[in-house]
This record gives C-alpha cells, sequence and structure tokens, in this order.
C-alpha cells in the first residue's frame, strides 16, 4: 500500500507556514490546529471549485497565495501518490535508470517531480538502478508556483541524496502559458524519457487542442525507444471519457503512439463505442496520512482512495509481455485482462467487466460454480491484471461480449491494483 513520507509531511507543513502564514514570527513553530483551520481554507475552496464551479476559478489561480498553500496542503499530498503508483504499473525492465530527462507540463508546484524523486529513490533503495541522475524541465503559467516547486526540489533533494549517493537531482523551470503554442520555441528538438501532463489537460478548453497539444509532445520530445509519456486527469466522467478520447484519436486514429497502460491492447476504446456514460477509471489504495484526514474533516470530504484516469504513452509498440508476469504455460487460451469495474455481487453470482485483447467483456462466475481454481474471482478489484480463460466465439474483437466463468476455469489475479 502506497505511503506518503513522513520527511515530505514535515517538509511541506513547515514550508506551508514558513512561506504562507501572514503572521511575523510563529512561522518557526510546529503546525498546530489553528494553522490547519487556516490553511484548509484554500484547500476547501479549490476542492469545491474543482468538483462543481471549476469556472470560478480565475486562469491563473496558482498565482493567488491562498490557492497554493491549499494546494500544497491537500493536493498535492493526493496528487503526489498517483504518479509513483502508476511508475510501479510499468515493466521494471523498461525503466529507464542513470541520467533520466524528464519535462513536467503544467507542473505547478512540482507534485510529480516530487513522487518521481520519492520513485527513483526507491528504486535505488531495492537496487534496481545503480544511480539515478535526474534531471527536471518544469513548464507552468505561474511562476509563484514553479518557485515553491524549485524550493521543494531543493530540500528534497538534498536529503535523498544525503541517504543514497546515487541519487542526484537538478530542476529547471519555464514561466509559459501553453495557449501562446507548443513548447518547441523553447525546448527544440530535446527529448525526454518521461514527460507527465499531470490535471492539466481539463484546463485546456478544446478537445482537438488538446490532441494536438500530446501529439506535439509525443512526436517532438519524447524519447522514442524508451519514452514514457505519462497523462493523469481526475476521475470524474467528464475528464475521463475525454482522455478515452484522446487516446483514440493518438493511438487508433492518427496512430502516432502506442498505449501501455491502462489498456492491455491498441483498439478502439470499447467505452468509446458501447455508450456515451462509462468512463474507465481506477481507485488507488494509500495509507491516508492524519494530516489529510484532518483537512478531510474541515472540509467535508473523503480521501480514503486516490482517484484517477491514466494513460501511458510510448512511441513504440510494447513488447509481448508488457504487464507483469509470463502468461502461464499450458494454459490454452489464457488471456489477460484489466479489470474495469467494480465486482458487482447480485443474487447467487458475482460481476466484472475486464477489458483486454478481446475487448470489454461483462464476466461472471455463479456461487455454485465456485471451485479452488476460480475462488480468486472473489477477491478481484477494479485495476487489477487478472488471467481468465473467457472462450467466445470466433476471434472478433467484442465491445460489449458476455462470458460465464466454468467450474474448471482457473483465474488468477497477476496484479493487484
Ligand atoms: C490542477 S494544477 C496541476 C498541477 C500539477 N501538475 C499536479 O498534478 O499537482 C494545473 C496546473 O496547470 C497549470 N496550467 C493551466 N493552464 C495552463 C496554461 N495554459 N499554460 C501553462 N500552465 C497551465 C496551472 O498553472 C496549474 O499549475
Amino acid at each position: 500500500m502506497l505511503s506518503f513520507p513522513s520527511f515530505l509531511e514535515d517538509l511541506l507543513l513547515r514550508y506551508i507556514k514558513q512561506t504562507y502564514l501572514p503572521i511575523k514570527g510563529a512561522s518557526g513553530k510546529p503546525f498546530n490546529d489553528k494553522d490547519f483551520v487556516f490553511f484548509s481554507k484554500g484547500a476547501k475552496a479549490l476542492s469545491e471549485a474543482y468538483t462543481s464551479q471549476r469556472g470560478s476559478l480565475p486562469t491563473n489561480y496558482l498565482n493567488i497565495p491562498v490557492y497554493r498553500s491549499g494546494y500544497l496542503l491537500y493536493f498535492l499530498p493526493v496528487n503526489f501518490l498517483k504518479i509513483v503508483h502508476i511508475m510501479n504499473e510499468l515493466d521494471p525492465a523498461e525503466i529507464v535508470g542513470g541520467k533520466v530527462r524528464i519535462l513536467d507540463v503544467g507542473a505547478g508546484q512540482g507534485t510529480s517531480m516530487l513522487g518521481l524523486m520519492a520513485f527513483y529513490a526507491g528504486l535505488l533503495a531495492e537496487k534496481k538502478v545503480k544511480d539515478a541522475w535526474l534531471d527536471f524541465t518544469l513548464v507552468d503559467q505561474s511562476y509563484a508556483a514553479l518557485k515553491d516547486a524549485l524550493n521543494l526540489h531543493q530540500a528534497y533533494a538534498e536529503e535523498l541524496q544525503k541517504k543514497n549517493g546515487g541519487f542526484r537531482s537538478a530542476c529547471s523551470v519555464k514561466n509559459y502559458d501553453l495557449r501562446r503554442g507548443g513548447l518547441k520555441r523553447f525546448l527544440r528538438n530535446f527529448k525526454y524519457h518521461l514527460i507527465v501532463v499531470a490535471n492539466v489537460l481539463n484546463e485546456i478548453p478544446d478537445r482537438e487542442a488538446r490532441v494536438q497539444f500530446i501529439e506535439s509532445l509525443l512526436e517532438d520530445h519524447l524519447e522514442p525507444a524508451t519514452g514514457r509519456l505519462i497523462l493523469i486527469e481526475p476521475a470524474a466522467q467528464q475528464t475521463s471519457r475525454d482522455l478515452q478520447w484522446i487516446r483514440d484519436r493518438i493511438v487508433t486514429d492518427r496512430k502516432i503512439g502506442h498505449v501501455y497502460a491502462p489498456c492491455l491492447h491498441q483498439e478502439t476504446c470499447p467505452l468509446n463505442v458501447v455508450n456515451k456514460r462509462d468512463w474507465c477509471h481506477f481507485y488507488f489504495s494509500w495509507e491516508r496520512p492524519k494530516f489529510v484526514e484532518k483537512v478531510d474533516r474541515l472540509i467535508g470530504n473523503k480521501k480514503n482512495w486516490l482517484a484517477c484516469s491514466y494513460l501511458v504513452l510510448g512511441k513504440k509498440p510494447p513488447g509481448l509481455t508488457p504487464h507483469p508476469g509470463p502468461l502461464p504455460q499450458g494454459e490454452r487460451g489464457q488471456m489477460r485482462w484489466r479489470v474495469i469495474s467494480n465486482r458487482m455481487p447480485s443474487n447467487g453470482k458475482e460481476e466484472v467487466v475486464l477489458c483486454g485483447p478481446k475487448g470489454r467483456y461483462h464476466v461472471e462466475l455463479l456461487d455454485r460454480d465456485t471451485m479452488p481454481s476460480n475462488r480468486a474471482f472473489h477477491r478481484i478489484g477494479r485495476g487489477d491484471l487478472v488471467d481468465i480463460d473467457v472462450r467466445s466465439e470466433g476471434a472478433k474483437y467484442r465491445v460489449d461480449g458476455k462470458y460465464r466463468v466454468q467450474k474448471n476455469d482457473p483465474v488468477r489475479i497477476v496484479k493487484e491494483n
């Protein structure tokens, strides 16, 4: 289960108080209950604006200190772990070590940067890479937000470097409004191993403009062989369906990129075909820190889960086993799937919706057919990777297939969400 690093918690709370508390002399003292009440106001205003009244925010809202401090206290910790979770999904063999060039567009106060620093520090600690020299370029319209990112980067990099001699990190920022055009005018043809666009696309009003923006990142700035472009959006229906639409434009219509996750295939997204209602989104589990719980109580939220929709794109087609664990030998026709629904119990059975190279399937298991070989079905959760032999008629890709798991069908959870 993901947890927020305690060093970062201390750093954030100290930084928020020192930087944003208007009362002189109090900023050196520990973060107390009064501070939670004071700084939660910005978090509450942002939360309301993000969920229901997006239009109420000024264009460059992170220039306003109350929003910046609210974002740092509440949204940064929540979004930080989303990138960590998504990086954990990538095939370890494909993760670039050594010198890693990272571009974060709409970086804000450096949420994803801090997440990637923690992720690489973890790889070093587990000896999965020998060294990690991270080289970040952050782009945002708000210079004030970028300044926070620079300050947090310096403090976190010093700490991680102290812990592990193989860790290095540098950060440069560019204050730029994406509405002025693509990044080529100052990035030239510079290529990156990782490009992150997190919680930004929904701030670009036009769907086609978003596609063009992603296309230019893929074409002009992503390292062709190993590069990964990570898009993260809120889990809401509209933002997730927008992301599905961008996926199909890039992957199936224009064929200028390939999808690595969460999809296990390069076909049209079945949710774009079946109806205008369903949306692909996930809930990552985390150990909600006490300080987030406090803010939740003050603003009337409950961030028990890290909800988001996401896409990992690359230029090269994924290998044969882009996802963990080989398909079991000798089980003919076994198929790997991503679970895209919650488990739905009803009278005498449970049902899940699966998405994979065969398309989208509603798959059910009757209680009376539960056997040791398929018992794992009753533990399946949204986002898991599972192997289930869905025997459909013919090899046709179905956007709305149905299958009932049989008594002797093996069911295996390959990776829990
Ligand atoms: C919701 S915040 C996300 C920040 C960060 N990526 C994260 O996930 O925490 C959206 C960010 O996009 C930036 N942004 C929005 N529109 C932009 C534009 N036209 N040009 C540059 N940055 C923009 C905002 O300033 C803000 O920092």
